[in-house]
């Protein structure tokens, strides 16, 4: 089957000209001007239109068991509703059951995934229990195609690794040449936190923000920084949302290391005084918790300096009911919130046709730099000859607003309802089939495929 693009505006990271594109099979097979369109090609006029690489959400938790319920998009939902927003690719986070295998973890993941998913999808290992025999299972991972292990330095007695089996994992992933990701929290230091509020009858969910000060996180960040310098392996930052935090990480250059900072959207958009509202204040119950404007305007330069490059969602949608679970208590509100298939059109009307960033940096940020990092480069991420035929076509004029009523997460609320956005995703393809068309899933369930990724190269 074959597909030309014509007369977009095509942008890449570094790019961008009014071109055609000629998609032969799953791959691109032509780029330039003027290109004649082969006998019974399907020919899409993209004038006005602009065409980018495919999203790459390296940060999203389908299915996941956690805090006594499962997170609610399934592979199908959840990788449905991100190629309605643009994303063609997720990156799930596997976790290791604590005094069990990884292998065992990647069975479960397997056995949920394989055959479900409708756009393509890679996972991350969460190594939630470092020790002898974690060790040996690495190399057998990276030779699995995950090439990245996340770590939690929160969530104590459920995911949370001390120091000592960080500086072990670091160890041997830098033997094999992965890359370490971490959620960088103080878990000790906001289980104090939380104790605290709870002894104190302080329930409401304005004592989540309130048990997660942003020094919780600016420990966490340089202590991971630090042990990555010493161990030297590749080190990523997940969903870091604060000024202090990324100071640690400019205090990181200044030994020459480079830490990789992932943000997500919500940190760039909303903030804190979301929690104030106590009757809904649960829809935006996330860890780290949403900042201060301050934070927002640090992220923003972030992205523009080159010292964030990535923004994800760390979407990890919850029902309504489950969210309910913590209505006394807000240590037990589920952790997380519905955002995958907004990422691009959220990104695209707040930070470009705002004048932010540049379209060039948004593609940077939403997919190329993903790809990179997380070794699917140049398969993934960019539109060159041979790539994957990932490709949004996105009007950047067109007005809609957000809403529950129409989105495709399984989640009966929307984190962003009402909102109006300028720019909308129009047609997806994903490995050369129109996956979305104006609004219609054209591929369905066993469509999307699971990516063996490589190492880093960025
Ligand atoms: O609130 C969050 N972030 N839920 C998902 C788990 C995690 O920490 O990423
Ligand atoms: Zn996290
Ligand atoms: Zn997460």
């Amino acid at each position: 089957m074959s597909i030309l693009l014509k007369n977009g505006r095509v942008v890449t990271a570094d790019s961008d000209s009014i071109c055609d594109i000629l998609v032969e099979g799953e791959a691109i097979a032509a780029i330039g001007r003027g290109l004649p369109a082969p006998e019974g090609v399907a020919v899409n006029d993209c004038t006005g239109k602009m065409v980018m690489p495919g999203g790459i959400d390296p940060h999203v938790h389908l299915e996941m068991p956690f805090m006594g319920t499962f997170s609610s998009d399934t592979y199908e939902t959840g990788t449905r509703a991100a190629l309605h927003g643009g994303t063609t690719t997720v990156i799930d986070f596997i976790l290791q059951k604590q005094g069990s295998s990884l292998r065992a973890a990647l069975d479960e993941w397997q056995g949920r995934a394989t055959g479900n998913a409708v756009g393509d999808y890679s996972f991350h290992m969460a190594v939630t229990d470092f020790n002898p025999n974690t060790q040996l299972e690495i190399e057998e991972m990276i030779a699995e195609g995950i090439t990245s292990f996340k770590t939690f330095m929160a969530y104590k007695g459920a995911l949370m690794i001390d120091d000592a089996q960080m500086v072990g994992l670091m160890q041997e992933v830098k033997k094999h040449g992965g890359l370490v990701t971490a959620h960088a929290t103080n878990g000790d230091m906001i289980d104090t936190l939380i104790a605290q509020h709870r002894a104190a009858g302080k329930l409401s969910p304005l004592y989540h923000y309130l048990s997660q000060p942003e020094v919780t996180e600016a420990e966490a960040s340089g202590r991971f920084s630090d042990i990555a310098n010493y161990t030297g392996v590749n080190a990523y930052i997940v969903h870091l949302t604060c000024q202090g935090a990324l100071n640690q990480v400019r205090r990181a250059t200044e030994r020459n290391q480079r830490v990789l900072v992932e943000t997500c959207i919500q940190y760039l958009l909303l903030d804190a005084s979301l929690y104030e509202n106590e009757a809904e204040g649960a829809k935006w119950v996330m860890s780290p918790p949403l900042r201060q404007k301050k934070d927002q305007a640090t992220l923003w330069a972030g992205l523009n300096q080159g010292l964030v490059q990535v923004v994800g969602t760390d979407h990890c949608p919850f029902l309504w009911e489950q969210k309910l679970l913590g209505k006394d208590d807000f240590s037990k509100i589920p952790n997380g919130h519905p955002a995958v298939e907004h990422r691009l059109e959220l990104l695209f009307s707040e930070g470009v046709s705002k004048g932010r960033i540049t379209p060039q940096k948004f593609v940077e940020v939403t997919s190329t730099n993903a790809a990179k990092i997380f070794g699917m480069f140049p398969r993934k991420g960019t539109i060159s000859i041979g790539a994957d035929a990932d490709l949004v076509i996105l009007d950047p004029e067109k007005k809609h607003t957000i809403s529950a009523a129409t989105h495709h997460m399984n989640c009966d609320y929307s984190a962003y309802e009402g909102w109006e956005l300028t720019g909308k995703v129009d047609t997806v393809l994903l490995r050369g089939k129109v996956a979305i068309d104006r609004g219609e899933a054209k591929v369905g369930r066993g469509y999307g495929q699971f990516i063996r990724r490589g190492k880093t190269a960025f």
